[in-house]
């Protein structure tokens, strides 16, 4: 290449043309597939080109030069938007018997006499990337990705191009509404699209749904107008009023305001449920967009409202997953790898094979016990089966296969990360290293879990990015992530010199982090990665202490078993011993200890964020159910949670409420001699109902 001084005017004017045109196929790389073909330093290189060419020779600047793009240099990322309802996630059946749960638990929920149908709607479960659009006024104001299910990003403008998508709506549509939904690809669409991205040399999508994805998360939203992208309504968000009483008639109004509907079928028993499903199975082959299972919903929204969720999916929905894809295949080693609390996991090394459409080579072998009940070893012809998105797994050797008698294998029993004994306490299945703090696999695991999406969720500290700067010693705790920018400041090899790196990826990987100084209790607790407590139970804990203050406080008094702070933890509903115990037991080192302080220097931790409780006479309240209620237990438990109020299991003298059914006995009589408030099953129903007047 000539050097820019050595350039006549035409000859700049070409490799202008040159220049802007790869920089706009590396956005594309980059955006599009989340994969780009060179680092950020060679990009970086390509723009400083155009720039100075532009620089040199004005006339060059045209208003669809890459340098006229959004900024100065286009920002990975979008912007993100809180949803006002969560979009949370659908819950799994796999057969019959499954199903068949499903209807029970929500038989006894509502407490339904037998002879009482439960209409559910069945339709079809089409996999592409979930998103709500936001009408105000009848016009599309806002479109958003699901994300955590709390929060999204804002894609409005991608969606805007959508044809399936009206931006406007009749006059009777309500003021504020919701539509979640699906964006996806149909089968022709994908494959025309991927023989376009063959042609033009940029890399092909494996499926619809990543094609779909692929295309709406573009910065530069002329790439995803030229996608052929589809949508179709299946709930409601936030609706300012009312207007139907079943998801029929959502689903009937949504398609005469212009909202594209699939099919759907009302069934009325389980009968009715399993022939729809087998009749969608046959006819699978002949749709023009690939599903992988169907969906039931309640359709009664009264009987939806009362069932409400459960962690993060509701209890008047599921899929109904179609069966797992299976294949054989040669399992080459077994390899084993440590977790975040030093679980060993042996993990099949498979000769690459595809199922369903996806190359597999990887299965877990879950632990020891796993591995010799089916009799696997090294060497053997296996059956592997891929459900969804679950990892694979080995179902069973074929023993006619194997070759002569390989032996059968064993854990090793040193950690193959740290060398430290490898044990296997008394009942309990898994191998685990004792290696503790000083074994890098569990160090590296737990910073990965820090900044993973439910926790932390720093976008741009990858897996293999988080390995690299733990092995060079730039982030060895969590606050070290923190302390990273400025570090960086000093050091004689800064983040953007490294190989990959640059200017752009350096900033927005500080811009990431910093977003994130300031943090939810739930989040950070689920961060720090203590064992059995997982996002839900975060949440619990959050939701019962509310300031990181008196979480550690309550903590560090619950050491002492004998204390009220620790009576009051296992009287949380959901919280046994065996938790609080690996609970009391991350606060009792002092390891961890100072790994808490360090971070708390560094962020700053918001109180817990509780779900729409304003205005309930019940927020924060402890409460005890007992006795005959009319209803569930289980709905009284969730009516009083969606109130923001604690239901707990045992009576103690922190207790707000005890509500007493027919038959209340021993609780009941524990509240009295505590001179606990006892409330009848009215006198609770009308308290909670003081706040609808
Ligand atoms: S209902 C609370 N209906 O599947 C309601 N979801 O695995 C939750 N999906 O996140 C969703 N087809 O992206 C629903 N007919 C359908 C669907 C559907 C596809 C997706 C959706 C959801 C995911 C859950």
């Amino acid at each position: 290449m000539n050097s820019l001084f050595d350039m006549n005017k035409e000859q700049a004017h070409s490799r202008h043309q040159e220049l802007a045109a790869e920089i706009k196929r590396h956005d594309a790389a980059y955006y599009t597939h989340d994969e780009p073909e060179i680092s950020d330093a060679q990009y970086d290189a390509l723009r400083r080109e155009l720039e100075e060419l532009e620089k040199q020779y004005p006339e060059l600047v045209s208003a669809d030069s890459p340098t006229q793009k959004v900024g100065a240099a286009p920002a990975k990322g979008f912007a993100k938007v809180r949803h006002a309802v969560p979009m949370l996630s659908l819950s799994n059946v796999f057969s019959e018997e499954e199903l068949g749960e499903f209807l029970d638990r929500i038989r006894r929920f509502l407490t339904l006499p037998e002879n009482e149908s439960i209409e559910i709607i069945a339709e079809p479960k089409i996999d592409g990337l979930s998103c709500s659009l936001r009408y105000e006024g009848g016009k599309l104001v806002q479109a958003a990705t699901r994300g955590d299910g709390y929060e999204g990003e804002d894609i409005t403008e991608n969606v805007k191009t959508i044809k399936d998508i009206p931006l406007t709506l009749p006059e009777d549509a309500p003021d504020i509404l919701e539509v979640r939904g699906e964006i996806y690809m149909g089968r022709a669409d994908f494959a025309a699209l991927n023989k376009v991205q063959e042609e033009t040399g940029a890399k092909t999508f494996a499926n619809p749904r990543n094609a779909a994805a692929g295309s709406v998360r573009q910065l530069d939203v002329e790439i995803t107008k030229t996608r052929p992208l589809k949508f179709f309504g299946y709930a409601l968000g936030q609706v300012s009023e009312p207007f139907a009483s079943s998801h029929f008639e959502v689903r009937e109004q949504l398609k005469r305001w212009g909202i594209p509907e699939t099919a759907y079928t009302i069934c009325a028993s389980l009968d009715d449920l399993m022939q729809n499903y087998q009749s969608i199975l046959e006819s699978r082959p002949d749709l023009d967009y690939e599903i992988d299972g169907v969906v039931y919903k309640v359709n009664r929204l009264d009987w939806q409202e009362r069932l409400g969720f459960v962690a993060r999916a509701p209890r008047w929905a599921t899929a109904h997953k179609f069966p797992a894809e299976r294949a054989i295949t040669r399992l080459n080693a077994i390899d084993v790898q440590v977790g975040r609390t030093g679980v060993l996991t042996p993990v099949a090394r498979l000769e690459p094979i595809t199922v369903g459409g996806v190359v597999v080579s990887n299965a877990t072998l879950h632990n020891q016990d796993e591995i010799d009940r089916k009799d696997i070893r090294i060497g053997d012809i296996v059956v592997i089966q891929r459900a969804g998105d679950v990892i694979p797994q080995v179902i069973e050797v074929l023993k006619d296969k194997r070759a002569g008698d390989p032996p059968s294998y064993q854990l090793p029993d040193t950690c193959p990360a740290c060398g430290s004994l490898a044990i296997r306490e008394e009942g309990e299945v898994a191998k685990r290293c004792t290696g503790g703090l000083i074994c890098p696999a569990q160090r590296v695991e737990r910073l990965k879990h820090f900044v993973s999406r439910l926790a932390f969720d720093i976008e741009g500290l990858g897996d293999k990015i988080i390995r690299d700067f733990f092995a060079e010693g730039l982030i060895r705790t969590p606050a070290d992530i923190f302390r990273l920018e400025e570090g960086n400041k000093a050091s004689l090899t800064p983040i953007r010199a490294r190989e990959g790196w640059g200017d752009l990826s350096e900033k927005n990987l500080f811009a990431a982090i910093n977003a994130r100084r300031d943090i939810e209790l739930n989040r950070f607790i689920y961060a720090l990665g203590i064992r059995q407590i997982g996002e839900a139970t975060a949440k619990m804990l959050a939701a019962q202490y509310g300031s990181i203050e008196n979480f550690i406080r309550a903590m560090n008094e619950a050491q002492n078993r004998e204390s009220e702070a620790y009576q009051s933890l296992i009287a949380m509903d959901g919280i046994g011993p065996s938790m609080a115990d690996d609970l009391l037991g991350f606060f009792a080192e002092d390891h961890n200890r100072e790994v808490l302080q360090d971070l708390l220097s560094q962020v700053s931790i918001k109180p817990y964020d509780a779900p729409q409780t304003q205005g309930s006479p019940v927020a924060g309240k402890t409460l005890v159910f007992t006795g005959a209620l009319s209803i569930s237990r289980s709905e009284a438990k969730a009516q009083a949670e969606r109130l923001g109020a604690k239901v707990a299991g045992s009576v103690s003298s922190k207790t707000d409420y005890v509500i007493a059914g027919e038959d209340a006995g021993s609780k009941l009589k524990k509240a009295k001699d505590l001179g606990v408030k006892v409330l009848s099953e009215e006198e609770w129903l009308s308290l909670i109902n003081e706040k609808n007047q």
